[in-house]
């Protein structure tokens, strides 16, 4: 049996997110791991809320809660959406976590011990109306190239000049409007990532079979310009992890916090220590997945993530890892993706343009758009979701193709044999024939499951369901049953056994139809089908079964021109 920890990046705090978040990293993640599952191995599915940062602050201000209360609340509701969407998380751990806040402390005091770590004085905006320093976005003025007066500190909106808080006319606090601001000098800790580009390097270029997309950003980070960067790994925030050298104070460093991408990617080790303390086991349990001296050394660990994250994932927690001179796992396979656009534009969650993970499971049950996102993910491109597109693909390989043959057979069998598996009848030509072709399409299935290719796994799982279908199609066990009712029969058992395989192997996309259809079958054996011609005897003879409810329903035109209208504005 081997063991996978498979981790997906971690949603930020402030909000609900939309479909082009969920199928960029906790939906394919979700599918690789419940399929390792499926094929008998060990699986750490992790993931948690990202908590820390000024948009979490904000977002809380806005809310007019405590930043403490609010994180909490939209931890649940996440927590709550993700169930909803079938996402088998191990444990949905949450970066404020008291174990991210201890193993974030020991890292920092790792590096420093490591001579990794330097201080340097920066100049900063404070804003005394506020109280605190502001980052450069959360300050507005007026731009010096186009005169709009809305520019932010880091770039005007209108004429995308990139710009420093320094440079806006009449600069203001985005949080309060004061104008009332200073330039203060404040003392932060940097990574000296550049101290370790040979090392980061040596170890990418190892990475030969990685996404073309995950290599390609690392390497850009690691030789654009003047190579990799060392980077500020603390603010002035009252909201993060208090910023000590593993268990001691930090002289110079009181009342900042370590930055949120710091201690971000260090929750998926703490979450996994949250998984052993809410399972009541001891820190072996969870050591044995992260540290390679403790057991980690057989783990394969795979990452999923957008391709906005592949530079923090590539370079900067790497570093982390590798600075600290401690036996720590690092990632052995990074699955990134593009963007998914929405009918002509971008998903936007400050937009709140698109379909919400809320809005979907409002309309439709997950499954719908597991199948939909997962088999158009955006892997080799950025992919583009529409209505017409969805409905196409739903009704066609949902309901038409997948529901229709559960359908069929079972009301078939039903109607002439009873709802039990029936008896006599044996497999000629026909039925060898299609057990050769679903055996090289299962193993074609796997080979692309294993390699992380989702549409090609989708792909190939439609054809298997298509050639039950057009078996079904041409054995047409409704006229056997006329003057051979004994061949009739092998034709429907084989037809039931089929329902159950599709079970087991469809379980990853659409694990609520997968459990309804296995309980219609009365049976509970989710083994994978290592021998296809073994896997379709398994509901023997007098088996008892039940008529499922309708699998898919057909999405009519009507209510795909509803939603379009719905879902056509902006969220508030
Ligand atoms: O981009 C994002 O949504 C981040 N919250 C991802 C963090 S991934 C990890 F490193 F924690
Ligand atoms: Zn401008």
């Amino acid at each position: 049996m081997a063991r996978f920890l498979i981790t997906s990046a971690l949603p930020y705090i402030n909000g609900i997110k939309h479909l082009g978040n969920l199928v960029g990293s906790q939906l394919p993640a979700d599918l690789y791991a419940r399929y390792q599952r499926g094929r008998g191995n060990e699986v750490m599915f992790i993931c948690a809320t990202d908590e820390h940062g000024t948009p979490a602050e904000l977002a809380a201000a806005k809310a007019g809660k405590p930043v403490a209360e609010y994180c909490a609340e939209l931890h649940e509701v996440q927590a709550g959406i993700a169930r909803g969407f079938g996402l088998s998380f191990d444990h949905f751990g949450r970066s404020s976590s008291p174990q991210n806040r201890q193993l974030t402390q020991h890292f920092a005091g790792r590096l420093a011990e490591a001579g990794l770590i330097e201080d340097v004085v920066e100049k900063q905006m404070y804003s005394n109306a506020d109280g605190r320093f502001l980052p450069d976005r959360y300050i507005e003025g007026t731009c010096p190239n186009c005169g709009y007066d809305r520019a932010r500190g880091d770039q005007c909106e209108n004429c995308t000049k990139q710009l420093d808080p320094t440079d806006l006319i009449n600069p203001r606090s985005a949080i309060s409007g004061s104008t009332d601001l200073e330039v203060r000098e404040t003392k932060h800790l940097f990574l000296r990532q550049s101290a370790m580009r040979d090392q980061l390097t040596a170890w990418i270029d190892q990475k030969t079979d990685w996404p073309v997309l995950t290599t390609s950003i690392a390497k850009k980070w690691l030789n654009d310009g003047d190579g990799l960067q060392d980077r500020g790994i603390t603010r002035d925030l009252d909201w993060g992890i208090p910023v000590r050298k593993g268990t001691e104070d930090w002289p110079g460093m009181e009342g900042k916090v370590f930055y949120v991408w710091f201690d971000a990617p260090i929750e998926y080790i703490a979450a996994t220590a949250e998984w052993a303390e809410a399972q009541g086991l001891d820190a072996s349990a969870w050591r044995r997945w992260w540290r390679t001296d403790e057991g980690a050394d057989d783990v394969r660990y795979v990452q999923f993530m957008g391709k906005d994250n592949v530079p923090f994932h590539t370079l900067s927690f790497p570093a982390t890892i590798m600075g600290s001179g401690e036996p720590w796992k690092l990632v052995d396979y990074i699955k990134s993706f593009n963007y998914l656009n929405y009918d002509g534009g971008q998903f936007s969650t400050t937009q709140g343009r698109g379909v919400f993970m809320d809005q979907a499971l409002s309309i439709l049950p997950a499954d719908y758009w597991r199948w939909w996102l997962l088999s158009h993910a955006p892997e080799s491109s950025d992919s583009e979701f529409t209505w017409e597109n969805f409905q196409t693909s739903a009704n066609k390989d949902l309901a038409d193709v997948l529901g229709n043959f559960v359908s069929r057979i079972t009301k078939f069998c039903r109607s002439k044999f009873g709802e039990v598996v029936p008896e006599g009848g044996h497999h000629g030509p026909a039925e060898d024939t299609l057990i050769a072709e679903l055996t090289t399409r299962i193993r074609a299935y796997e080979a692309n499951m294993d390699a992380m290719e989702l549409r090609k796994s989708a792909a190939e799982l439609r054809a298997i369901w298509v050639a039950g279908n057009e078996y079904l199609q041409s054995a047409a066990p409704w006229a056997t049953f006329k003057t051979d009712p004994e061949q009739a029969a092998a034709q429907v058992r084989l037809g039931l056994n089929l329902i159950r395989l599709y079970a087991v192997l469809s379980r990853p996309f659409i694990p609520d139809a997968a459990a309804a259809t296995m309980a219609a079958m009365g049976c509970d054996d989710w083994s994978w089908p290592e021998d296809v011609a073994g896997a379709l005897a398994a509901l023997a003879p007098g088996h008892a079964f039940t008529v499922p409810e309708v699998m898919f329903r057909k999405i009519t035109d009507e209510e795909r021109e509803d939603w379009q209208t719905r879902f056509a504005g902006v969220r508030t």
